[in-house]
């Protein structure tokens, strides 16, 4: 029985490639940041309320005006089609069949297009920005026709960091898959080569705040800007008109050593003006620990290998349950915190314990 998303890791690993595994699964390096992100959820307890009159509990919000059933979204994750046949198409049935939101990596296996056609609600467009500034103007131009909500741009990678099991198993594309959105602009293969030799040919590592003004100034859409842990960051980032900022170390893929982003959450939080939402991923494996985050100022939070291991395990019916078994933990933690409603979820209600 599958009762909780490690259950559905469990399976998954068990059906996956072990190359495919482990890129999903690993970390950077010494995977330190991959442990804090998790670790953290330890570190605070709940001051739950009692008599507090739980019978309805609405877990429905909104980002960007968009409203969700829960505050809990996919965080874009590259190659679904390693998972299952269905690919991103399947997620995205799924996560926007509950009511949530989908967040497609650039680095799909399926076209977006597609994605968007037969998702049933809001899809965001994540960019990884190109040296080649006429195909990053193209994907821009093909997410926002398409129909693409809001465009997530990801600035914690200037270069892929090693994971070194990756490394060890060669890892590349299987054969059969491609980078779909880039098909036709001789950049749809890894050349036989690993993701960080593709990145570091192809994504730009000069990007500055600049690049945020140009991009902003580019499309019609909102810009969140995804992978920011530092509160100064976070204030220049909205300064540029970023209408959202996701705390954000990558799940621990990219820098060794970055702080667990729930511990930045407060911080970025309290310096933005409250226009400007607070989105947060990270480690996330159970409803409470959304709670958490949400306790410390973020307005949603992302989930990206749950929904990998749903895609993995059972294809779309599984990333459905992965999100419905979430809901469902965050529904119980709520009720026995004493809280119907996501705003009543402050501050006060956590102390750090560790
Ligand atoms: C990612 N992540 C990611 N982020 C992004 O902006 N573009 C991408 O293409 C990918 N690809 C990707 C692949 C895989 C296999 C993983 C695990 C992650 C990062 C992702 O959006 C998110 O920040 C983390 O996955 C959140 O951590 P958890 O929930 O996986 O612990
Ligand atoms: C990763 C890239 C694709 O984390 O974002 O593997």
């Amino acid at each position: 029985m599958l009762i909780n998303v490690h259950d559905f890791e469990r399976v998954a690993a068990q059906r996956l490639s072990q190359p495919a595994y482990d890129y999903y699964r690993g970390g950077a390096r010494d995977e330190i940041s991959l442990r804090r992100n998790r670790q953290a959820y330890s570190d605070y307890a709940v001051l739950y309320k009692v008599l507090a009159d739980v019978s309805a509990i609405d877990l429905s919000t909104s980002v960007l005006g968009m409203p969700v059933s829960m505050p809990i979204l996919a965080a874009p994750t590259a190659f679904h089609g390693m998972a299952d046949v269905g690919a991103e198409a399947a997620s995205a049935r799924a996560v926007t069949g509950e009511g949530s939101i989908f967040i497609l990596s650039t680095l799909s296996n399926t076209p977006m297009e597609k994605v968007i056609q037969e998702a049933s609600g809001p899809v965001l467009f994540q960019l990884y920005i190109y040296k080649d500034r006429g195909v990053t103007r193209e994907l821009v131009q093909r997410a926002q026709a398409a129909g693409a909500r809001a465009l997530v741009v990801t600035v914690d990678a200037p270069v892929l960091a090693i994971r070194e099991k990756d490394t060890h198993n060669r890892f590349t594309l299987p054969p059969g898959l491609t980078l779909a959105n880039l098909s036709g602009t001789g950049k749809e293969t890894l050349e036989g080569g690993g993701l960080d030799s593709y990145v570091q040919r192809q994504l730009d590592p000069s990007l500055s705040m600049r690049d945020l003004e140009w991009l902003v100034a580019e499309t019609s859409l909102p810009v969140v800007v995804k992978g920011v842990v530092r509160a100064d960051d976070a204030v220049r980032c909205a300064q540029l008109g970023a209408r959202a900022i996701v705390v954000s170390n990558h799940g621990g893929r990219q820098l060794d050593h970055s702080p667990a982003t729930l511990h930045c959450v407060e911080r970025v939080r309290q310096a933005l003006d409250p226009s400007v939402e607070v989105w947060m991923d990270g480690g996330i494996r159970r409803g409470a620990e959304a709670m958490l985050a949400l306790c410390l100022g973020a307005r949603v939070v992302l989930v990206g290998r749950p929904l990998l291991w749903g895609l993995a395990a059972a294809g779309e019916e599984g990333v459905r349950q992965v999100f419905r078994t979430l809901r469902a933990e965050l529904n119980e933690a709520m009720l026995l915190t004493g809280c119907s409603q996501l705003q009543q979820l402050s501050r006060d209600l956590v102390e750090r314990v560790s």
